[in-house]
């Protein structure tokens, strides 16, 4: 029986709600009561005071750095280890990500080395992902700017529900993020969403994303450059239904992950996620295993911020054999119709971060290490324990 990596829970609720948009709405396919709903739903569920819809979350990170006015030759510090789009977002602005490696443990950023870039003179903000929806400790590197006023925007699109010290992630910076594609905890079908307290922020947001019209004004009256990011009515009618189900959808994910923990447990070769004890919550958006096989020989490289020369081709030699070993894995799985992916390729590696930059292998050396080894295994809400019971099978069996 196959298994896909992921998929959305769709229930009749949210059936019944985008119907009723198609059927009930008088035509209001957009700009309607629902895109307000939902907006209300991420304020009473954030605490913060302002939610803007949008149509992904890129677009919600796009304009964010608009709108704390990121420009050109700014450098802003985020993780080589994410989704493309949070290192894009400077670049989107003609500013410029200035990566700094990860932890080993958490996957985010390295809370030392994101401390130390931010104090360089042309960083004037900071992208903090919280990779695979763990939490980034954004206070721990707050207190590491030494008073250096910084713009912080969190990228939570990975984090709807997770908290850390208390608190909820994507509310933990002046303004955060969170997307709905449908692998993520839920989905709009295409959706992001920004929230924050502060009202010059929301009010570029809502002006932004609809072509840069005043709050208050005419249709076709334009105060400053904008765009069209709308949600749709459809979209945010079925984002209404998954957030009253989200406690049931988190909790359901939860419980998914701590099977995973019981049955995979153990298996040598590999390294399960790892929770921070800060965390309080965790809302798992991807469950992602790492070959920790070689971690003995990668243990020579941990002191290097950048492998030097002399080292880069023993270092090369070791990711190619972490990928590798990855990759017989990850065949197994797909040849019994198990989805998987590796999750995720460094960006300093991707091809166009390479020719405009000239990243090559040994710059970040924590990040290349972990993304020649991580690979996602099914991960959905609805993953029964016999579904679970087949990938642990192959997988231990592959390292046994
Ligand atoms: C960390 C992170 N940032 C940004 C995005 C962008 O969201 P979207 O795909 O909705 O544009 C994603 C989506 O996968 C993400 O995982």
């Amino acid at each position: 029986m196959s298994i896909p990596l992921s998929g959305p829970d769709i229930t009749r609720k949210e059936i019944a709600y985008v119907n009723s948009v198609l059927t009930k709405s008088g035509g209001i396919l957009s700009i309607g009561p629902w895109l307000e709903k939902f907006e209300d739903a991420f304020r009473t569920f954030t605490g913060r005071k302002y939610a803007v819809a949008v149509n992904s979350g890129t677009s919600a990170l796009f304009l964010l750095a608009n709108a704390v006015g990121w420009k050109d030759g700014d450098r802003i510090v985020t993780s080589p280890y994410s989704f493309i789009a949070s290192a894009n977002t400077p670049l989107f602005v003609g500013a410029v990500p200035k990566f700094v490696d990860i932890d080993l443990k958490t996957y985010n950023m390295d809370i030392e080395k994101a401390g130390r870039a931010a104090l360089s003179e042309d960083v004037k903000g900071i992208i903090a992902v919280d990779v695979f929806g763990h939490p980034l400790n954004i206070s721990a590197i707050k207190r590491k700017l030494k008073g250096k006023p910084i713009t912080i925007i969190e990228d939570s699109c990975e984090a709807l529900g997770s908290e850390f010290n208390g608190r909820k992630c994507g509310t933990l910076a002046l303004a955060g993020t969170y997307a709905f594609y449908p692998n993520k905890q839920i989905t709009t079908g295409e959706g992001g969403i920004i929230v924050t307290d502060n009202k010059k922020i929301y009010e570029y947001c809502i002006s932004a994303r609809s072509q840069g019209r005043a709050i208050t004004g005419l249709w076709l009256e334009h105060e400053r450059l904008g765009y069209n990011f709308r949600m749709s009515e459809l979209n945010a009618a079925l984002g209404v239904a998954q957030m009253e189900r989200l406690d049931e959808i988190l909790e359901k994910r939860n419980r998914a992950a701590g099977r995973y923990y019981e049955l995979l447990r153990g298996t040598r070769g590999i390294t399960l996620p790892h929770i921070s004890p800060d965390v309080n919550f965790m809302s798992w958006f991807v469950f992602v295993v790492r070959i920790s096989k070689y971690d003995n020989e990668f243990a020579e490289f941990k002191e290097y911020d950048i492998i030097p020369n002399n080292k880069r081709n023993k270092f090369g030699k070791l990711l190619r054999k972490t990928n590798n070993l990855r990759s017989s894995l990850l065949n197994e799985l797909l040849n019994k119709g198990i989805g998987c992916k590796p999750y995720f390729t460094p960006i300093h590696l991707q091809k166009f971060y390479k020719r405009m930059f000239g990243y090559k292998i040994g710059d970040f050396p924590v990040t290349e290490y972990v993304g020649s080894g991580t690979l996602a295994i099914p991960f959905f809400t609805n993953i029964t324990l016999k579904q679970q019971k087949q990938v642990a099978k192959i997988i231990r069996d592959f390292f046994n």
